[in-house]
């Protein structure tokens, strides 16, 4: 049949995107093209798609005659282990996958219908940005795509990758969703480019350096991971996928494990080391009380004194939180607080339970902390916390000192659990600082000032540096071994898993900032 044959080849045309010389150039630029990304991503055979006869309706500067196979982007659905995904991958060998009205109107589809049935939003973006041509068009796509996110905030997940260029407000688009990934070396994310740069500070930059991955896994904090090829950043994707529920309304699915909940973690009665001023890795403390030492790592090269990653426990996903004395000796500073607060709000939108291990000193001290607004980031972890709803368990392993201990999800902010290693030091401050405080008096009136303050220490070191003071008022609800730290920790979530509670009705809150 003739219209069947048609069909065929107007299919045809558009699979072959923006063609085979510009599918070689993106192939030899070490990138996938938008299909075969789609296919890797998804399970096999799954993807649907959606609207590829769409063309864009521009006639300035000559766009009537421009062909733009599926308008630059490839949008439809599909599955990942099953479970139903919503999926746009931008096409660079189309116009440099730039973002025009009708390219545009594509995802606000997809993001629209994933609202509509609750299932996950992944965006593979690789693109020139704006669409030149059409002018404010293109700008009212992205704001679009902009209050499309925002809504869907909390509502699915929503997954940006980044796998090529992506400027100007273009950003704003990833950075309004949940997670953004980033492949190594190939892509780039800034709002004003290096030769914009160049002209209004005479600054000098390469792109890599201004917004490459590693930029922002490390400096900026805008990206969550990156992986050194595209192949790996669509599996981890689809790995982080499976830790999450499809909407807010479901909870993230449960996993088979041979794990048992009641192993004992005979390592870590040995982890501390003798003295705690001495650092050791919080991610073994991790490693040993998680299903089949499994820890996906959220952020792993930001503000490496908070950990923040998913992990299971008797097949359930939990977001871990912890202090890692190994950096900085695992002070809260400014990006571990933002780090974190973003973390719990995250986990807490989607309902998944937070497991918070606690070895904080304090807050880091200093002026630059201070001027940069320490007080309005630290304040981001004491509300997020508070507001969480989701099941909270706190395990102290060695120090939680003042403020910070506050902020690691102490008892007053609403854990419902918080367990307490014998290492556990809970206390307004520590020893040196104290001694210099309240004993200061006695200790330089004293005959021999140093043996004076060497036992001022010593009794408040066995006094307050303890879990005991904390689990005598009931701030701890249990001091256990380490080795028990998995099995209590699968019991309470245990018990908590019929947990409800909700915030006061308000339109929203006031989120510090
Ligand atoms: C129209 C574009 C385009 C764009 C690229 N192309 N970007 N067409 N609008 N924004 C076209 C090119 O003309 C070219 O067409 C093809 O895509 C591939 O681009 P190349 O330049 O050949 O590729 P490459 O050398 O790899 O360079 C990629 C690039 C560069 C770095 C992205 O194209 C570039 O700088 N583009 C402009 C980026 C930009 O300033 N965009 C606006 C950002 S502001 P042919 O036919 O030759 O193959 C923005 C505002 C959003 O996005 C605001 C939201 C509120």
């Amino acid at each position: 049949m003739d219209r069947i044959e048609d069909l065929r080849k107007r299919r045809e045309k558009i699979e072959a995107g923006g063609g085979p010389k510009r599918v070689e150039k993106q192939h030899a630029s070490g990138k996938m093209t938008a299909r075969e990304r789609i296919t890797a991503l998804l399970d096999p055979n799954s993807f649907v798609e959606l609207d590829a006869f769409v063309e864009h309706r521009c006639t300035n500067f000559g766009m009537e005659s421009m062909e733009a196979p599926g308008e630059g982007v490839v949008t439809g659905y599909g599955t990942i282990d099953n479970r139903l995904v919503y999926v746009y991958a931008q096409d660079f060998t189309v116009v440099g996958g730039s973002l025009g009205e009708m390219h545009a109107k594509k995802i606000w589809k997809v993001l629209d219908l994933a609202m509509e049935m609750g299932a996950p939003v992944i965006g593979l973006n690789d693109s020139g940005g704006a669409r030149i041509q059409e002018a404010v068009d293109a700008l009212a796509g992205y704001g679009g795509i902009f209050y499309r996110n925002t809504r869907a905030s909390g509502v699915v997940p929503q997954i940006s990758a980044i796998m090529g260029p992506c400027a100007g407000g273009a950003v704003y688009s990833p950075a309004l969703t949940d997670f953004i990934f980033m492949v190594d070396k190939t892509s780039n994310m800034f709002i004003t480019g290096p030769q914009v740069i160049k002209t209004v500070t005479g600054e000098n930059v390469t792109a890599e350096k201004l917004g490459g991955a590693m930029t922002h896994n490390t400096t900026s904090g805008v990206a969550h991971f990156v992986y050194p090829t595209e192949a790996e950043t669509l599996a981890a994707i689809r790995k982080l996928v499976g830790y999450l529920p499809l909407n807010n309304m479901e909870t993230a699915p449960v996993v088979e494990t041979s794990d048992s909940v009641n192993r004992i973690c005979d390592a870590l009665n040995s982890v501390m080391p003798e003295s705690s001023n001495t650092p050791y890795d919080m991610k073994q403390v991790i490693l040993s009380v998680v299903d089949d030492a499994d820890f996906f790592e959220v952020q792993p090269y930001y503000a490496q004194n908070m950990i923040t990653g998913f992990a299971r426990i008797g097949g359930c996903s939990v977001g871990v939180l912890a202090n890692q004395p190994k950096a900085m000796a695992g002070c809260l500073d400014i990006n571990a607080s933002d780090k974190a607060g973003r973390f719990i709000s995250i986990c807490d939108s989607f309902n998944i339970p937070l497991l918070t291990f606690v070895d904080v000193p304090g807050f880091l001290p200093g002026t630059s902390q201070e001027y940069g607004g320490i007080i309005r980031h630290g304040a981001k972890m004491l509300y997020a916390y508070s507001e969480a709803t989701v099941p909270k368990i706190t395990v102290v392993t060695r120090k939680a000192y003042g403020g910070s201990y506050l902020a690691m999800c102490s008892k007053d902010l609403g854990a419902d659990m918080v367990f307490a290693w014998p290492t556990a030091e809970i206390a307004v401050m520590g020893p040196d600082g104290a001694a210099n405080i309240i004993f200061k008096k006695e200790i330089d009136s004293a005959a021999d000032p140093a043996a004076a303050r060497k036992e001022k220490l010593d009794a408040y070191r066995a006094e307050f540096a303890t879990p005991y003071q904390a689990a005598k008022r009931g701030y701890v609800d249990d001091v256990i071994e380490p080795c028990e730290t998995r099995q209590k920790v699968a019991a309470a979530l245990n018990m908590l898993a019929s947990k409800r509670v909700s915030n006061p009705h308000k339109k929203h809150g006031n989120f510090p900032v």
